[in-house]
């Protein structure tokens, strides 16, 4: 079958490598994809949010299904606008979308099917917000109901700092997204991230992830898009994985097809392990990314048929084969990322796949021949090992047979986990 990749990220490399190991697969397209995108993809323009044109490529170039990297589209409705054409898409419709695309949405839906989650106010105005400040203690969560680059959560510490950051919100800073913002109970615990795939009613566990979202080293600094993931997490055990799936995802997914919007798709589930059980922090309705890119490493068989019957709602029976190992990947990002990142370095990926780790591209771009940084996060140098200390290594030394001058990388990736290693082997 051919298929359509959207998105121009590593987690779209990813996505493009393992879909083009696919023996399903004929031919792989990418729109717009990236230069490491376009060793596995073909690379075309489409406006994706010009549906009727992306419709169009598909049925001249007999797109089987067309695979949606990034959340954008997908609250944008592109999904229904390409199944009502009868084109099977990867990625959920713009109502079961609501999952990321609306915070306060997906926190009523919590407090509907009993999924445990932060207690929470939605707020419409900023004296309402205010008013409810008083049924929280410090720190204060504040999160702009809609899509927000990543950048809609303020954690404020004290109530000066809250009344700033929702003036600032209802101001305008976060445009249409910060219109309602939710203001929730602040959760104790380690961070993991559990994946799924769903076709509205059979689910499949997909892996799981820890991520590393601060720029700097020790989780200090500020938020970012992540700067590297493992996986699996062993946090996340096998019991807990089974209270994930009981508790939090198939009640999402029972009372998403019960109310006539079924979720087909991956769910990505953002997890806070409190001494009190797992509880939801929030949805994605995508891969993580740079989570995408260690699942991805770990995967066994053939993506694009497993994405396929994911679409056409067949995935009863589907068993996907995960390696055993772990995944390490590291983000290398431009300097000044997450704020301005210096955007035009040169990069020299050097021997760094030589061995057994893969590179892949996120905010990379040609120019006269050469790579160069196009955006924040760069590349993503990833491996795989026996345990994360073993993975990291390897990681760490292709990351050091790469020549990007301009760019930087934390490395410490992985140390929650090493840490645990290390003593367990005392
Ligand atoms: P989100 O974009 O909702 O994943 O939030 C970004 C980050 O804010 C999360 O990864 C958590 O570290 C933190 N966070 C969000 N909600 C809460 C909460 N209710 N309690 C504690 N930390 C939170
Ligand atoms: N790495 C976090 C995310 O993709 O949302």
């Amino acid at each position: 079958m051919n298929v359509l990749l959207l998105g121009s990220g590593g987690r779209e490399h990813a996505l493009a490598w393992k879909l083009a190991q696919s023996p399903s697969l004929s031919r792989l397209y990418a729109a717009p994809g990236n230069p490491g995108i376009s060793e596995e993809a073909e690379c075309v323009t489409l406006d994706v949010n010009d549906h009727t044109k992306v419709a169009a490529f598909c049925r001249d170039k007999d797109i089987a299904l067309v695979v949606v990297g990034p959340e954008a589209p997908l609250v944008d409705g592109l999904a229904d606008s390409l199944r009502a054409e009868g084109i099977a898409v990867f990625g959920p419709s713009k109502a079961a979308a609501q999952l990321e695309g609306s915070k306060g949405f997906t926190k009523d839906l919590c407090a509907r099917a009993g999924i445990p989650t932060a207690g929470y106010v939605r707020t419409t105005s900023l004296d309402e917000a205010r008013a409810a400040l008083a049924r929280f203690e410090p720190p204060f969560v504040l999160k702009a109901d809609g899509l927000a680059a990543g950048k809609g959560v303020v954690i404020a510490d004290d109530i000066e700092a809250a009344e700033i950051a929702l003036a600032d919100m209802f101001g305008g800073q976060f445009g249409k997204a910060g219109a309602e913002v939710v203001i929730e109970e602040f959760m104790r615990g380690e961070e993991a991230s559990f994946f799924a795939l769903t076709d509205g009613t059979f689910i499949l566990p997909f892996g799981s992830a820890q991520d590393h979202k601060r720029v700097g080293e020790g989780d200090v600094g500020p938020n970012t898009g992540g700067m590297g993931a493992y996986s699996p997490a062993p946090v996340l055990t096998e019991e807990l994985e089974a209270r994930v799936i009981d508790e939090i995802i198939r009640p999402t997914v029972e009372t998403m097809a019960a109310d006539g919007t079924p979720y087909s798709g991956v769910l990505y589930a953002g997890l806070m392990l409190t001494d009190a059980g797992p509880k939801l922090i929030e949805y994605n309705c995508r891969f993580g990314d740079p989570e995408c890119q260690v699942l991805m490493m770990r995967l066994r068989g053939d993506l694009a048929a497993i994405m396929l019957a994911c679409a056409r709602g067949e995935l009863a029976g589907v068993r996907p084969d995960f390696a055993p190992e772990t995944a390490l990947t590291v983000v290398m990002a431009a300097k000044g990322y997450p704020g301005t990142p210096e955007k035009g370095g040169a990069i020299d990926l050097g021997e760094a796949e030589a061995g057994e780790a893969k590179v892949f591209h996120a905010g990379t771009a040609e120019k006269d021949g050469a790579l160069v940084a196009s955006g924040g996060r760069v590349l993503n140098v990833t491996a795989m090992g026996a345990n994360v200390t073993e993975a990291q290594r390897i990681a760490y030394e292709a990351v050091d047979t790469v020549s990007f001058p301009s760019g930087f990388c934390r490395r410490d990736i992985g140390w929650r986990e090493i840490e645990r290693e290390r003593r367990a082997g005392e």
